[in-house]
């Protein structure tokens, strides 16, 4: 098993001061920057794109930056997001019409590329791609809002996955994304995943110490 990782989601942060606030959650102990682009065609809701993620990187920001692309088509907005400082670029399979082309484009462009899988996509878009994959990330909420409740079929499919990256002995990253929280983390490591992005549990909590503090001793227990 890789290292755990807590991957704050941004969606839930304050973008009136979002250079401040993502300094605040990586002072208090996260890992990584979960970057989410919607582009209300994909998913209906609309976001943020390479300009921001490229703001971020100037204002200073080095911890990685995790972009979740819920946008339809992707290919286009790789090598844009590759050039504003994103370290790991994962995408939808079935927004985009070449995984494998859209896999190598990522790659080809430094970045660190995964697939993301909707709580009703079918795992079988891994097939043929596995040894191009450096993360899969498991949605265990429908994709588009922050603040959902967390499905709890997800941690099946979460165990499924494991058993298939144990067995091809790779050292793919699992993530998971969606209704996150202190109570449930636990046993979504339990189930297998090694990446948790958690966006209002740990943006609308008082304390982003003691929270991610707080998910952390789940994880060790
Ligand atoms: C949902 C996004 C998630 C979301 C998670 O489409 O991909 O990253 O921000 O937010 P919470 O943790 O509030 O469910
Ligand atoms: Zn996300």
């Amino acid at each position: 098993m890789l290292p755990y990782l807590i991957a704050p989601s941004i969606l839930s942060a304050d973008f009136a001061r979002l250079g401040s606030d993502i300094d605040s959650v990586l002072a208090a102990g996260a890992d990584v920057v979960h970057f989410d682009v919607m582009d209300n065609h994909y998913v209906p809701n609309l976001t943020i794109g390479p300009m921001v993620c490229k703001a971020i990187r100037n204002y200073g920001i080095t911890a990685p930056i995790d972009v979740h692309l819920m946008v339809e088509p992707v290919d286009s907005l790789v090598p844009q997001f590759a050039e504003a400082g994103a370290s790991i670029i994962t995408f939808h399979p079935e927004a985009s019409r070449h995984i494998d082309r859209t896999l190598q484009l990522i790659k080809s462009h430094g970045c660190q590329a995964g697939l993301v899988f909707n709580p009703a996509t079918p795992l079988s878009y891994l097939d043929h791609v596995l040894d191009k994959l450096d993360v899969i990330l498991l949605m265990s909420v429908n994709p588009g809002f922050g603040g959902q409740k967390f499905i709890p079929a997800t941690l099946d499919k979460l165990a499924q996955v494991r058993q298939l990256i144990d067995d091809s002995g790779l050292p793919i990253r699992l993530e998971v994304d969606g209704g996150v929280t202190v109570d449930n983390i636990g046993d979504i490591a339990k189930a297998g995943a090694d990446m948790f992005v958690a966006g209002s549990a740990i943006f609308s909590s008082d304390d982003y110490q003691q929270t991610i503090s707080m998910m952390r001793q789940q994880l060790a227990a």
